[in-house]
């Protein structure tokens, strides 16, 4: 259907989306962002995180494993779910060489040997440390003065994702001490999403984008193991504040979801997890997901919700009104010219409430849909209602709508990939060629230009990319002639642009292996080590 769509002008006066492209009318000048080189990020990080459910307690690999497996059996990989890996969960110490060194008693495959089942999986890699010299519980070896060789060895383990907290700091400064931390890991040469936790001390908001990708802006959402719904709802208050400071590769964060644990009632879990879509808040999960019941499954993996926060423009929801418990969230526009209203109602009885479409900035003679992102149902709005729209929203409940003068209601792009590793074993002296996959499919329901494969692959690998319906299929061929002995590494980078907004997707990288068994015989090529 092509028709014009809708003129928004927002509250904020910041964003216009004039006949579909949204563009930014602010005079501020752009901050400067983390992820304009690596690419990573440009939607919320989703993945599943321990502290919230477990603390330290049973943290280790059998614990991790088991819900990597579950994160795949559960259908949460599918609906975009992939960081996953250990929280504050006492995985290394620091031997009297100063470097980081697994504790096996926990992690007995190595921090290493973890990292490669998790990509193997089709998921990616998430490890945690300190900006002080100990963390919290003072249980694990902190990063100070120990930057350049802690980041490297978190490369070496293969992390893709580095959170990093800031107990015992006394007399740091916060900002140079992420910096340092940033450029730890630059110089380590992987890229890895940068996610700070200093709870909302020194005003990340105002400065981290420069530095990571994401930062928390408030406490701790619950004691390990007990969901605090008042604790989400103070979060709340103060992540909805901080709207201007988020964007594609720089995330405010209110913390691990609480959606799923136990003693919240199914409302409840509806309504956090719209909320924090409507926040564009990163989505990491923080229940059990080895024993979820089928509502918390089908909240999790709403993709139609899911589709507000992994939108490729990156704007953070806000409340455009609040009327005693019930607040009416809007100045959300979309990748495909819609935009996402939520009416959220706080109270312990049900509650009418009305809206219009002028005070959402929508023209209210103009002809739109309505989409219920929970009900999965669309209808058109009324002409003889004049924009009005009026609703009843059952106590500690939301309403998730997506208004758009298109009955077509697009999900955005959601990558899921078969495995982010390959490798390869080579016996004997004679040049061999082999080849390799990895899928990477689409959720999603655009199909995305062919991936673009990064410069600076070493002469032993190629990698050609081919499409097959909304699935990219990366054949990596290997040549051995001329290698040495010895086992050869390289991260291979894709860039791809979303269609619909023309924004650049979150860069995908995968890791390459090859083991050669012996010196191979002349031929093209050369041999190369990263
Ligand atoms: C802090 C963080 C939590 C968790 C614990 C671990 O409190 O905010 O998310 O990482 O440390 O001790």
């Amino acid at each position: 259907m092509s028709m014009k769509r809708p003129v928004f002008f927002l509250m904020t006066g910041l964003w216009a989306a004039v006949a579909g492209s949204v563009v930014a009318v602010t005079q501020a000048p752009a901050p400067r962002i983390h992820a304009a080189d690596d690419g990573l990020a440009m939607t919320p990080p989703m993945g599943w995180y321990p502290w919230n459910e477990f603390g330290q307690e049973p943290q280790n690999e059998t614990l991790i494993k088991e819900i990597a497996d579950a994160l795949v059996s559960s259908g949460l990989k599918d609906a975009g779910y992939a960081y996953v890996g250990p929280d504050e969960g006492i995985c290394f110490t620091r031997g009297a060489d100063g470097l980081l060194t697994t504790n096996l008693a926990r992690y007995p495959s190595g921090l290493r040997g973890l990292g490669d089942y998790i990509h193997a999986k089709g998921l990616k890699y998430a490890l945690y440390t300190d900006a002080g010299t100990l963390t919290c519980s003072k249980a694990m070896p902190g990063a100070k003065d120990h930057e350049a060789e802690d980041m490297r060895r978190f490369a070496e383990w293969r992390a893709d994702y580095i959170k990093i907290d800031w107990c015992n700091t006394e007399g740091q400064d916060i900002v140079k001490s992420y910096t340092k931390l940033r450029d730890a890991q630059r110089a380590a040469s992987r890229a890895v999403v940068h996610s700070l936790c200093s709870w909302g001390e020194g005003e990340p908001w105002k400065w981290a984008a420069a530095v990571g990708h994401m930062w928390r802006t408030t406490g701790d959402i619950c004691a390990p193991g007990k969901a605090d719904w008042t604790r989400a709802m103070k979060i709340l208050a103060a992540n909805e504040k901080l709207y201007q400071a988020a964007g594609p590769g720089h995330w405010n964060d209110p913390d691990m979801m609480i959606a799923g644990m136990d003693g919240l009632s199914e409302s409840r879990n509806r309504a956090f997890f719209s909320l924090w879509c409507m926040m564009a808040a990163p989505l990491m999960a923080g229940n059990d997901l080895r024993r979820m019941s089928k509502s918390t499954i089908d909240i999790l993996t709403n993709l139609e919700v899911i589709a507000i926060d992994q939108d490729p423009l990156g704007v953070q929801g806000r409340i455009l009104r609040k009327e005693g418990r019930v607040s009416l969230w809007g100045n959300k526009p979309l990748f495909d010219g819609s935009q996402a209203v939520l009416v959220f109602n706080e109270g312990p009885a049900p509650e009418s409430f009305s809206f219009t479409l002028a005070e959402l900035g929508i023209d209210p003679e103009a002809d739109v849909y309505v989409r219920d992102l929970w009900r999965h149902a669309t209808r058109r709005q009324e002409k003889k209602d004049k924009g009005a729209i009026s609703v009843t929203v059952p106590p500690d409940d939301v309403l998730a709508l997506r208004i758009s003068k298109s009955a077509e209601f697009p999900i955005p792009p959601i990558l899921v990939a078969d495995s982010y590793v390959v490798s390869f074993r080579m016996e004997g002296p004679a040049p061999q060629s082999l080849s390799g996959r990895i899928t990477v499919g689409n959720k999603g329901t655009s199909e995305l230009p062919l991936w673009e494969i990064g410069k600076g692959l070493p002469s032993w690998l190629s990698v050609r990319v081919t499409r097959n319906g909304r699935t990219q299929t990366f054949t990596n061929t290997i040549s051995t002639a001329g290698l040495k002995k010895g086992h050869y590494h390289t991260v291979v980078r894709a860039d791809n642009i979303e269609p619909v907004s023309g924004r650049p997707m979150s860069a995908l990288y995968y890791d390459v292996d090859l083991e050669v068994t012996a010196d191979v015989g002349s031929g093209p090529g050369s041999s190369e080590d990263d």
